[in-house]
């Protein structure tokens, strides 16, 4: 298996796909290697590209104010990305910018093995837990994939533009602890 470093490195130096071309930094990941939860988001925006740090901007401050409501921070959980460059004007990444980054990810996780990921948004979701994922019908649901308890809520930039889905937002947190005592995570 890839060391951290080899890994940190080839993304560092990725030209994979087009979204190289515009990046400053690129966003490989940040917190705790041996976190038993992993929260994966779409991708960089403009001060997570200008900074090379994920959830750095308005959507990050709404990030860590959900993780304290469950106890963590960012030093005991990963975060991460599906795809580590900015797409222009933070539009969706393509398909085929996701299936050039996520191999980076896959690697996170094997490297990590976490209990628990938390999928943050559609973009997230339908790439690690089902290509046809409903993210209104079905965020803060469970299902085991390769030992791994997986799950998604709302996006925090969703978040920021709507907040009737906050509520809901709130019952996935809580499910996401409920999850973690029940897998005997301390934190
Ligand atoms: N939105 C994301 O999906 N990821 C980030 O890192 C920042 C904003």
């Amino acid at each position: 298996m890839q060391s951290w470093e080899e890994l940190e490195q080839s993304c560092r130096g990725c030209t994979n796909c087009g979204l190289c071309q515009g990046r400053n930094n690129v966003v490989f990941g940040v917190g705790n290697r041996n976190a038993d939860i992993l929260f994966v988001g779409e991708g960089p925006g403009e001060q997570e590209d200008l900074q090379g740090e994920p959830f750095v901007g308005p959507a990050g401050k709404l990030l860590d104010d959900m993780l304290s409501i469950i106890d963590l921070d960012r030093t005991v959980c990963y975060i991460g990305n599906i795809v580590k460059c900015r797409p222009p004007r933070n539009r969706d990444p393509q398909d085929a910018e996701q299936e050039a980054c996520i191999g980076y990810l896959r690697k996170q996780i094997e490297l990590i093995q976490p209990k628990i990921i938390v999928c943050l948004g559609r973009i997230a979701a339908t790439r690690l837990i089902r290509p046809d994922y409903r993210i209104t019908r079905e965020h803060g649901q469970w299902v085991e994939k390769d030992g791994i308890w997986m799950t998604a809520t709302y996006h925090p930039s969703a978040l920021l533009r709507d907040v009737t889905k906050r509520p809901d937002a709130f019952k996935d947190l809580l499910s996401i602890r409920q999850m973690m005592r029940k897998l005997n995570m301390n934190r």
